[in-house]
């Protein structure tokens, strides 16, 4: 047992040689007080998680992107505006409509019931074509256009349109057919003429450079080239491509990231103006402490506007999104400090703090004796 005893390193020295100070009590007192600060902030530290950034080149392939898109264009009607996708890989998506969702705004800006008259819907027009509609065998006539329907028939104003663009044909005289006689599709136009119109949905386009863009009128392709047919809404129509884009992102998930573009309002000086945003889009990765590892995106953003109405070649009225594909993945990785760590740093803070302020103590102390022994030496003298 005594031998033991020798293996103490914290020998405590005799009571009686321990002396205290008044300067040791201060020098106590604020080394308490900065051992508390310390570690109050070390604490704060441990318990906040951190978010360390790293970047790699994107190693996935074949992937698509997913858009997430909702904006609000308060003086283009929905029957006009149409989204169109395209990509350097020659992949075209005209007028999506599958996964995007329009609603028509009135002109105060508040949804129209869409329960009331929407285009291609029944109108009230000449009774002889209504009746010949209602029969069963009704197949009406495509004039001349390519119709989508495998017998041949072109039943609504719809059909003949599309029919008309599949053959690369602008629907300029829709007065002159019957379905859209019946339909009162010229007097429908006219009635959502001052409506405007939110657009919400997503896009999934190949992960390569490309552009989408909200423009007015169907478009189709015609020799290679990308055409928006403009006919057929009333001559002389202005298009006020004044927007606000709610939201804009890149991804199926959310992260609970501020987008750049979200919130962003435009107001055209003009009609016919030209909005032009690029996209830089960079991957992420998402990786939280659970494991879990959620792929998503982020871009960068500038912006370019201009007036096309010097006319042909100036450009399409619009607002078009081209995106570029950055080669780099960010990899965000949520990281807490461990347990050990934190105790690590409370028995260094301590230690270390009592360690100095018992260097300072001693020396204030030998000085203080020193001062001391000295004035009683002169005293004697
Ligand atoms: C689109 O954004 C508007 C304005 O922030 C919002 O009121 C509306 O609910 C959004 N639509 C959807 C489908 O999220």
């Amino acid at each position: 047992m005594g031998s033991f005893k020798d293996f103490d390193a914290y020998a405590r020295p005799l009571e009686d040689f321990r002396v205290k100070t008044l300067s040791g009590a201060t020098v106590t007192l604020l080394s308490g007080f900065i051992i508390l600060i310390l570690l109050l902030s070390e604490f704060r530290d441990w318990m906040t998680v951190q978010i360390h950034p790293s970047i790699e080149v994107d190693r996935g392939r074949k992937e698509k992107l997913w858009i997430n898109i909702n904006a609000t264009f308060p003086h283009i009607p929905c029957y006009l505006l149409s989204i169109d996708v395209m990509d350097v890989a020659g992949e075209h998506q005209n007028d999506i409509d599958h996964s995007m969702l329009k609603t028509r705004l009135d002109p105060a800006g508040l949804p129209v019931d869409v329960t009331r008259g929407a285009i291609g819907e029944k109108h009230d027009s000449n009774d002889d074509e209504i009746a010949k509609a209602k029969d069963p065998n009704y197949c009406g006539p495509c004039y001349g256009g390519e119709p989508a329907n495998p017998n041949g028939c072109c039943n609504t104003c719809e059909d003949v349109r599309n029919a008309y663009i599949a053959k690369g044909w602008s629907f300029d005289s829709p007065d002159t057919m019957e379905q859209c006689r019946r339909e009162g599709w010229s007097q429908k136009i006219a009635e959502q003429q001052d409506e405007g119109c939110n657009i919400h949905g997503h896009i999934e386009v190949n992960k390569v450079p490309g552009n989408f863009h909200f423009a007015p009128g169907k478009s189709f392709q015609q020799n290679h080239m990308h055409v928006h047919d403009l006919h057929a809404y009333h001559a002389g129509s202005q298009f006020d491509f004044t927007h606000t884009i709610h939201q804009l992102s890149f991804g199926k998930e959310d992260v609970n990231r501020i987008n750049p573009l979200d919130g962003v309002s435009k107001t055209a000086p003009e009609s016919a103006h030209m909005y032009q945003y690029f996209l830089k889009v960079v991957s992420t990765n998402n990786v939280y402490r659970s494991g879990r590892e959620v792929p998503s995106n982020i871009y960068s953003v500038t912006e370019h506007e201009k007036s096309t109405a010097a006319g042909f070649g100036a450009g399409l009225p619009g607002v078009f999104f081209n995106f570029d594909i950055s080669p780099m993945l960010i990899t965000y990785t949520e990281y807490k400090k461990p347990l050990s760590h934190f105790l690590t740093d409370v028995c260094a803070i301590v230690g270390g703090i009592f360690t100095v302020a018992g260097i300072i103590n001693s020396f204030v102390y030998t000085a203080e004796k020193t001062l001391k022994r000295k004035m009683d030496l002169g005293k004697a003298n």
